[in-house]
């Protein structure tokens, strides 16, 4: 009953049971995972599981480099469980393998008495199918308060996700502290209220809204996310989606004026302005993002980026003219370009939604495919890297089902079902074009999720679905996890998350009142293809 599925699994007749005396054998390379098992074995077993640098029955952590990257082997019999990694991703996705052929109650936080905790003789092979296995989340919209975002990476690394994707900065606000220009977070990390609701007139709700990390806060959340084997990529999103660190600076904006941080969802014409100074500003913001992020990428954005305030201001054209360029959106590529040059001196890669590819995208460019496949097949046949996003498949922000009583509908309906029919790999590509597809992502968007537990309404279980799209070979069997998904779901139940049930939201997960807005999947194909015909090849 293991999810994501595994590539095998056989069992033999008989069981390990963990008692006072297993001790957890691990050396070197294993033993921070060691520690890592041990402190999520120890709540609900009670049992004190000592490490030890020597071999004996028991929990055997080991390394063999010849298997897959990030895959293991885990065997189980009268000796105990040996868990053999590729590496220590391997051996830590092996741990947590080991922890699901466990009882449900090994998720609770304090001894659960009577539980037998054995283990059935058997041997798991597995490893994954994509290096990229993501999930953003929008910490813009609503934030998510550190313990929150701890437990949430709890949960990603449970599902075998190797990426979180943290969307920093958006018009509703901006939440990383930036040393050099504080007002960043001093005014962009709060807005007056929120909008309440899709509906174009919905209302505010009259509340302010905040948060933001420290820097402190921020290499804890890196730290405790690498010890799961997860990679932090932070986004600042330019030059659309800007209007809170504009109110934070109106130096930065067309006008000059003083915006507020926006209360309103949607895309907004309140853009970065294209001075030197404003690209030397958002230097100095990388740099500190860049001290605060190891990762290898770099979000940059430049999704819905409408340019009517470039158009039609004077000093923005006579800059487009002074820099040999045609019109606003080569500007907009200009701009990206000089922010990727500036990444690439310092050995990162730019991480970007698929409108970068609407212009020449900075080479190397990692590619978020996210108005559906478009972008994916256009980045891989121009020898860009692609993350497959596809919004009516994994925007998890989309209704979950036809319901009236889903919270805030918004979008099409995206189903567990839906979720699961996910493959990065789009059709249409050669062999080497489809090399380019390095994984996938979840897209966790918050304008209409005010609290970590509606979060955990719209993100599971389709991420659980998601998860096995990303790890598990491609066959599907949607009623085989269905199944599978049963059990998890104890799982889930015993650490505490409010996933949606099969048959719709809880009395208190509804927002009666509260108006969505929805769009049958026919006419939000039609409207994506004409998004993406720029994109097109
Ligand atoms: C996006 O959904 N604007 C990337």
């Amino acid at each position: 009953m293991l999810l994501p599925r595994p590539t095998t699994a056989t069992y033999g007749h008989g069981t390990f049971l963990l008692d006072e005396s297993t001790r957890i054998h691990a050396s070197g390379a294993t033993a921070e995972t060691a520690h890592w098992l041990q402190s999520v074995l120890r709540p609900a077993t009670g049992l004190p599981l000592p490490l030890t640098g020597q071999a004996g029955t028991g929990l055997t952590l080991a390394l063999d480099p010849e298997l897959p990257a990030e895959g293991y082997r885990l065997h189980c019999g009268p000796d105990g469980v040996t868990i053999t990694g590729a590496d220590s991703a391997g051996v830590f996705y092996g741990c947590q393998t080991l922890r699901q052929l466990l009882p449900a109650e090994t998720y609770r936080a304090a001894p659960v008495p009577g539980v037998a905790w054995k283990i059935r003789y058997g041997t798991v092979q597995d490893a994954p199918r994509f290096r990229w296995r993501g999930t953003m989340l929008d910490v813009a919209r609503h934030f998510m308060p550190k313990p929150q975002l701890l437990r949430f990476i709890d949960l990603l690394a449970l599902h075998r996700i190797n990426t979180l994707h943290l969307h920093l900065t958006d018009d509703q606000g901006w939440r990383v502290q930036i040393m050099r220009h504080p007002r960043l977070t001093e005014a962009g990390a709060w807005r007056r209220e929120s909008q309440r609701g899709a509906a174009p007139d919905a209302p505010g709700d009259q509340r302010p809204h905040g948060g933001y990390y420290t820097q402190d806060d921020l290499r804890e959340i890196v730290a405790y996310a690498a010890q799961r084997h997860i990679t932090v990529v932070p986004e600042i999103d330019v030059p659309g989606h800007s209007q809170a660190a504009i109110a934070a600076y109106p130096e930065l904006g067309v006008s000059g004026e003083q915006l507020e941080t926006g209360t309103r969802w949607g895309i907004n014409s309140n853009i970065l302005n294209a001075e030197e100074s404003t690209l030397t500003f958002f230097y100095e913001v990388l740099d500190e993002v860049m001290d605060l992020f190891p990762a290898p990428f770099v979000g940059i954005g430049g999704d819905e980026c409408p340019t009517e305030q470039w158009d039609a201001d004077p000093r923005t054209q006579e800059l487009i003219r002074q820099r040999g360029l045609a019109d606003s959106a080569e500007l907009r590529s200009w701009f990206l370009g000089r922010l990727g040059r500036h990444l690439a001196q310092r050995g990162r890669r730019v991480f970007a939604w698929d409108e970068i590819l609407e212009g020449e995208a900075p080479r190397d460019t990692l590619v978020a495919s996210w108005r559906g496949m478009t972008g994916a097949r256009t980045a891989a046949r121009r020898g860009y890297d692609v993350i497959a996003c596809p919004d009516d498949l994994v925007y998890l922000d989309y209704r979950q089902s036809e319901l009236e009583s889903e919270p805030i509908p918004f979008g099409v309906p995206l189903t567990l079902a839906d979720a699961y029919d996910f493959d990065p790999v789009p059709d249409g590509l050669t062999e080497t074009q489809q090399a380019r597809i390095v994984g996938g992502q979840a897209n966790i968007w918050t304008e209409h999720m005010d609290s970590p537990r509606t979060v955990d309404y719209y993100a599971f279980p389709r991420l659980c679905a998601i998860a096995e799209a990303l790890w598990s070979n491609a066959d599907r069997d949607f009623e085989d996890f269905q199944e599978r998904l049963r059990t998890h779901l104890r799982r889930l139940d015993a650490l505490g998350v409010e996933y949606r049930r099969v048959d719709g939201p809880m009395p208190w997960q509804t927002r009666p009142g509260v108006p969505g807005k929805t769009s049958s999947r026919v006419a939000w194909a039609e409207f994506i293809d004409t998004l993406v015909a720029p994109i097109k090849t």
